[in-house]
Formats: C-alpha cells, sequence, structure tokens
C-alpha cells in the first residue's frame, strides 16, 4: 500500500501499489484540472498534458516516464525548470508514498531563464 499526499488540498489517502495516479485522485475527489480542462481534457490518454503535477516528495516511487509522456512534457512549457519533479497524473503509477502538487502555477522566468 502507498499513501499519496495532496499537498493544496491537505488530503492524504492510502492505494494499493501500482495505482494509477490520476484514476485515484479522481476517486477522491481531488480537482485535478485547471479550469475548463474539468471538462476538456484527453481523459487519460496522455495527450492533453492537463493533469500535470509536482511529485515533490517521492519521484523514486513512481513508475519511469514513458515515451507518451516524456513527449508531451518536452512540448510544455511548464515543463521547463520542473523536468525532476513534473508528471502527468495519467501515465503516473505510484509504487510508494508520495506528495503531489496539483494545478501547478506556471513559472515563467524559472530560475535561470535569463541568465
Ligand atoms: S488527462 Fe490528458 S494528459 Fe493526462
Amino acid at each position: 500500500m502507498a499513501i499519496i499526499k495532496f499537498v493544496n488540498e491537505k488530503k492524504e489517502i492510502q492505494v494499493p501499489d501500482g495505482s494509477n495516479l490520476r484514476r485515484e485522485a479522481l476517486r477522491a475527489g481531488v480537482a485535478l484540472y485547471p479550469g475548463i480542462n474539468k471538462i476538456v481534457n484527453c481523459h487519460g490518454l496522455g495527450s492533453c498534458g492537463s493533469c500535470r503535477v509536482l511529485v515533490t516528495k517521492g519521484m523514486d516511487h513512481t513508475s519511469p516516464m514513458g515515451f507518451i509522456e516524456k513527449t508531451r512534457l518536452g512540448m510544455s512549457m511548464a515543463y521547463i525548470g520542473n523536468e525532476d519533479k513534473m508528471r502527468l497524473a495519467c501515465q503516473t503509477e505510484v509504487n510508494g508514498d508520495i506528495e503531489v502538487t496539483t494545478t501547478p502555477s506556471m513559472n515563467w522566468f524559472g530560475e535561470n531563464f535569463f541568465s
């Protein structure tokens, strides 16, 4: 069993190892999608990029990134500067305790954007 802690929502859920992060978040009533994306999203196919989250603790307890996820995040400005912690919830399997920040805000300037 693994524990997923949703930081913004101050909610913890216990899930079986191998659970899909998107499915478990939605089941727990966590607002995974920002704005209009609550309705307009790809429903877990990994193509819209709107289910992106930051895994702030326990990234090593998640499945490795696959081709679809790498490709989709590679097209996202939000990914720049968050390469070590951003995931698509729909493409992430949970295999141990993690902490997740949903609907991360865009960091337009990054740590080193102008350097
Ligand atoms: S739901 Fe569209 S990329 Fe995850």
